[in-house]
């Protein structure tokens, strides 16, 4: 089936087993279009990731750490200005503008297409073009997704092959007419003949662009994380969304884990934590030794696809099949699970190198190296960074690890059926006013507390960090439709799934970040945070106590599992107590996001903000 030379475009050849001729016509469009000087058709096998690895290595994009100490293993140092998902480059082109809403930046769509065709002619030359299709979730499970992603960036390739289910097998399962979703990236650097390249191409110009109605992707001028790995946050979040929107069902920024109890109990429940706010870590959270035969296991740490169930229940499943996680802070006291993941077989981004080949990153050991090359290739010594600041690695620094390495991995975890879901929490970075744990007391109070959520800003995205920003559902960078359609979709499942009969899954509210005078946080967080879990379960299962409060229910200090943790009641009530100055600015901050997103706001969310504000004043 091979395609004429079509004056100087490079041959599309597609190898026999791909037979879907729309995407061999979109291949060849794209071609066309950005010029590349060849075309490799992934296959996903292991010798393909080894050969575009070592081609990498070649041309100094990546370093190959010393097998002895972490075998197949790369580093990657992105371009300075490339290290982060740029929100403010990110856009949501529906036909309307209100369908993406006040939180998202919206051009028409014809006025879009038009830009990337002018940034996307030619904007391959020299370049190979990659065909990665990749599956979201199970491959051929009816919950999965399929999509394809050409990328002029190795990098993007192999980190597809690790985070999707990428490869050969999805060509199967798209026969000759299954669908897929397009997605185009491009590094935005031509290499023009004469040209010398550099390690981690880019562009200064940067587009990520949706456009829902025709669930198309395009990336432009960036390889970094979710700017660039298009099934991540693009199409598994942002174009997902808006398909669950479409079909009933939800695309979640959520971790998904199993809780075990020493009875042999199991709950699934999903969490969201706005970016780089412990996601990773809660994932693979390891009990405390003092609460004997509890178990926690992974389904998924980023992202969470819900549907209903026939039965009436919420089942989840994690379409991802590997994590880029934050790497700066994870050590071995604070996810032994995730540095026992990383022992082989990963590639590290903008983290530093030691001298013997190996990385380190702030916060893997207590003292740094005498020596390293830093995320930017620079010598570094712990000297220089406490004359200067200067971090080894950058606090974005990722790792990309296959989900198959993880040692508490769920036994359910590729189960195309799903988990059934018993609880949500949500949760955002605060170092004051939300307490540890809040339970809502119905539906409607639990979106209210997801949709008024707020967080202060980490490096995962650029721009400044730590200042609090309402984050809806952890969902603000991620949301492909109007946010205010997104609470009424919430509201209505629950509405749906209660008419049924069936049993609602709890919502909770927590905060792990409360800080003393000191700026240091109060509650030990990590592994004790199976202390709050426990008692969530526990509430599931009607064997726990709480308290009303003006918010909800909460656990009094005695509600809590104590044993191996020395927590004083005073503690407790500094991280649990209610400032009612704090939520009176609080509530007016919920007034101020509800009179942005006033359009298509449902009126159960300003009922129960005026209701709380009455109580609080009462
Ligand atoms: C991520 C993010 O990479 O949320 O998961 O930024
Ligand atoms: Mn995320």
């Amino acid at each position: 089936m091979n395609h004429p030379n079509m004056g100087g475009v490079a041959l599309v050849n597609p190898p026999a087993f791909v037979k879907n001729q729309k995407l061999i016509d979109w291949v060849t469009e794209i071609v066309a279009l950005t010029r590349p000087k060849q075309v490799i058709w992934c296959d996903g096998s292991q010798e393909e990731y080894d050969r575009l690895c070592s081609e990498m290595v070649a041309a100094g994009t990546m370093k190959k750490l010393n097998p002895a100490k972490r075998p197949n293993s790369y580093l990657a140092n992105s371009d300075p200005s490339d290290v982060a998902r740029v929100e403010d480059r990110t856009f949501i082109c529906s036909e309307k503008a209100e369908d993406a809403g006040p939180t998202n930046n919206w051009i028409a769509p014809v006025e879009m297409r038009s830009t990337l065709h002018g940034l996307f002619t030619h904007c391959m030359e020299g370049r190979t073009l990659y065909v990665v299709p990749f599956s979201m979730g199970p491959l051929g499970s009816p919950i999965a997704h399929i999509g394809v992603e050409l990328s002029d960036s190795p990098y993007v390739a192999v980190n597809m092959r690790v985070m999707t289910r990428m490869g050969k097998a999805v060509y199967d399962v798209l026969g000759t007419h299954g669908e897929f979703v397009p997605c185009v990236h491009s590094v935005g650097a031509p290499l023009p003949a004469g040209k010398k390249d550099v390690a981690w191409p880019c562009n200064e110009t940067k587009y990520i662009v949706h456009f829902p109605e025709t669930r198309e992707i395009w990336s432009y001028g960036s390889g970094y994380g979710g700017n660039a790995l298009l099934g991540k946050k693009c199409f598994a979040l942002r174009i997902a969304s808006t398909m669950g929107r479409d079909q009933g069902w939800l695309a979640e920024h959520m971790l998904i884990l199993g809780v075990e109890s020493p009875q042999g109990d199991k709950h699934y429940v999903a969490a969201a934590f706005p970016s780089a706010c412990g996601k990773t870590n809660f994932a693979m959270l390891i009990p405390p030794a003092s609460l004997h035969g509890w178990k926690v296991t992974t389904i998924g740490d980023d992202i969470a696809w819900i549907k209903p169930g026939a039965d009436g229940r919420l089942y989840a499943i994690n379409p991802e099949a590997g994590y880029f996680g934050v790497a700066p802070g994870t050590n071995s006291t604070t996810n032994a699970n995730c540095m026992a993941s990383l022992t082989r077989d990963t590639i590290f981004t903008n983290v530093a190198l030691t001298d013997d080949g190996d990385v380190w990153w702030e916060g893997l050991s207590k003292e740094a190296p005498a020596h390293l090359i830093d995320w930017q290739g620079k010598d570094w010594t712990p000297q220089d960074a406490q004359a200067s600041g200067r971090k080894a690695a950058h606090p974005n620094a990722r790792f990309t690890v296959a989900a198959t390495q993880n040692p508490v991995l769920d036994s359910a975890w590729d189960d195309p059926a799903g988990v059934p879901i018993s609880a949500f929490i949500f949760g955002g970075r605060r170092s004051t006013t939300v307490p540890l744990v809040t339970e809502a007391r119905n539906w409607t109070e639990g979106v209210y507390m997801a949709a008024t959520m707020g967080s202060e800003t980490t490096a995962a995205a650029a721009g400044q960090q730590g200042v609090v920003r309402r984050d809806p559902f952890a969902m603000l960078p991620f949301m492909g439709y109007n946010m205010s359609d997104y609470f009424a979709h919430w509201l209505s499942l629950g509405k749906k799934l209660d008419s049924s009969g069936a049993v609602l899954p709890k919502i909770f509210c927590v905060n792990w970040f409360r800080t003393d005078a000191n700026g240091k946080f109060i509650w030990p967080g990590f592994g004790d945070n199976m202390r709050v879990l426990k008692w969530m379960l526990e509430r599931i299962d009607h064997k726990a106590a709480a308290k009303e409060n003006i918010f909800g229910l909460t656990p009094t200090f005695d509600d809590l599992t104590w044993d191996g943790l020395s927590f004083s009641a005073d503690q407790y009530e500094s991280i649990t107590s209610i400032d009612h100055q704090a939520w009176q600015a609080e509530l007016s901050l919920h007034a101020e996001l509800f009179k942005k997103l006033e359009y298509n706001l449902p009126p159960e969310l300003e009922r129960t903000r005026v209701m709380l504000a009455n109580k609080l004043a009462a």
